[in-house]
């Protein structure tokens, strides 16, 4: 089967190689040429664990292909995704801006019936105007169809999420479109990995429903933390006896900064618009937006308690990334918590082991440094804010002596509060 995919990001890109590598011929385009010269040459524009060897193997292996145009992709094939951004706007909805321009190529250059799956997240009741405006664009009585099809694909792990999700959400209208979007999953189905069929609006509203809930579960854990602080529990021991109740469960109650990404903050906010527009208040949604952002005020507050004013100090930065194993940057707390401790007159000191070249698009006057060493050296305080492997057993003596003063604040709680304190490091976490 031929696939085209439109938008070779961290969403797209990942997709449309895991598909060549479950045998599909595949076609990814992206309007970026820059972008598609680089992927060419078997270069992946960021980081993704794996990406690219798996890129070099499909293109030297003939399944998958880069071109800026649109045009070849929609004319051979049967399936056509739509990974374009979908960025938010100022007010907090999202600017479908960059999917609907896609949607509307594909329809004039439609040459037969053909599969449209919106891969980007989008709100509900998208599809149907997707599936307006190719009818309006569209050059030929072609029939169509369009099937919304939410991605579930973490940065850092999106190649395994990908090839063994927890489930494949296939939102669609005709039984011909269902039939085509199983067959593209077949290779999953044989795992017996389970599929949710449903209508467009559905699964369109499975996407949001799902990141928010893990939003809400993060932002629970991190309000759980700043009570443990004050009365004296251990938010770690809580967090994992919540987590064997088999109803609650273990993951993603890992207190921290404040989530980030490109994900998580949009979609919150996507969804109480979503809401808002239909009559719909979304209380809890919108206090996990509220709480999120005070989280990470609230982690400035930490390291003030912990080094006193701010004006005029060196504060070093282990970590710019929102998660670990990834170059993005997007809505990471580290970049917003930096921008604040600058704005309070702190003179900031960083490194990350893959996210550096992003952040210098973003932040100023940062010293940007080769390792975690020459960042602890005439620092007042390190404070760690994405738990990078590398960070997990740096030498404590070697960073005591590079630094004014032996203050780690450590917002990710990597290392034991006791043995920090017995290493002779002034030392704070979240919620312990
Ligand atoms: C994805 C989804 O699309 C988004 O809806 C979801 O919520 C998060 O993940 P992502 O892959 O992270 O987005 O976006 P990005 O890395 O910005 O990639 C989008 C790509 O589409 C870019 O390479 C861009 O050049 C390309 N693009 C954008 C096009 O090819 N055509 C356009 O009109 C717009
Ligand atoms: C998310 C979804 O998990 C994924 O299914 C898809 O919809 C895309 O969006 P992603 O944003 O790549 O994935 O990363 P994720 O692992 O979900 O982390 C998001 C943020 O939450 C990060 O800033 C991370 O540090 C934070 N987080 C996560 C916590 O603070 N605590 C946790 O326990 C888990």
């Amino acid at each position: 089967m031929n696939i085209c995919v439109v938008g070779t990001g961290y969403v797209g890109l990942v997709m449309g190689t895991c598909l060549a590598e479950f045998g599909m011929n595949t076609i990814c385009s992206d309007k970026d040429s820059s972008k598609i010269a680089m992927l060419n040459k078997g270069k992946v524009p960021f980081y993704e664990p794996g990406l690219e060897d798996l890129v070099d193997k499909n293109l030297a292996e003939g399944r998958l292909r880069f071109s800026t145009h649109i045009k070849e992709g929609v004319q051979t094939s049967l399936v056509i995704f739509i990974a374009v951004g979908t960025p938010a706007n100022d007010d907090g909805t999202v600017d479908l801006r960059y999917v609907k321009e896609v949607a509307e190529e594909i329809a004039r250059h439609m040459n037969g019936y053909k599969v449209v799956v919106v891969k980007s997240t989008v709100p509900v009741g998208t599809c149907q105007e997707i599936k307006a405006l190719i009818r309006e664009n569209c050059r030929g009585a072609y029939n169509f169809d369009v099937v919304s099809n939410p991605e579930f694909q973490r940065e850092g792990s999106a190649i395994e999420d990908f090839m063994r999700p927890d489930r494949v959400t296939i939102g669609a209208e005709s039984e011909q479109a269902i039939a085509i979007m199983r067959d593209i999953y077949s290779v999953l189905y044989l795992n017996e990995t389970p599929f949710v069929i449903t209508n467009p609006e559905t699964a369109e509203m499975i996407k949001y429903a799902a990141n928010a809930f893990l939003a809400t579960k993060i932002t629970f854990i991190n309000e759980m933390a700043n009570l443990c602080e004050r009365v004296g529990a251990d938010v770690h021991i809580v967090a994992r006896a919540m987590g064997l109740d088999g109803r609650i469960g273990r993951k993603f109650l890992h207190p921290g900064p404040g989530y980030g990404g490109s994900c998580f903050p949009k979609d919150t906010l996507a969804l109480l618009n979503i809401g808002r527009q239909r009559g719909c208040d979304l209380k809890l949604v919108d206090s996990v937006i509220r709480a999120n952002e005070e989280q990470r005020l609230r982690m400035v507050e930490k390291i003030r308690g912990m080094v006193g004013e701010l004006g005029g100090k060196t504060i070093g930065i282990l970590g710019l990334s929102f998660k670990p194993n990834t170059s993005d940057v997007r809505e990471s707390s580290s970049i917003i918590i930096i921008q604040r401790l600058q704005a309070e007159g702190a003179k900031i000191k960083a490194y990350d082991p893959a996210a550096m070249d992003e952040a210098k698009a973003i932040l100023r006057d940062v010293h940007y440094c080769a390792d975690p060493y020459e960042v602890a050296e005439g620092c007042d305080a390190l404070v760690l804010l994405t738990e990078w492997n590398q960070f997990r057993r740096l030498d404590l003596d070697r960073l005591k002596e590079l630094m004014v003063t032996p203050i780690f604040v450590d917002l990710r709680n990597v290392y034991d509060p006791t043995k920090m304190r017995e290493a002779g490091f002034q030392y704070c976490g979240v919620g312990r």
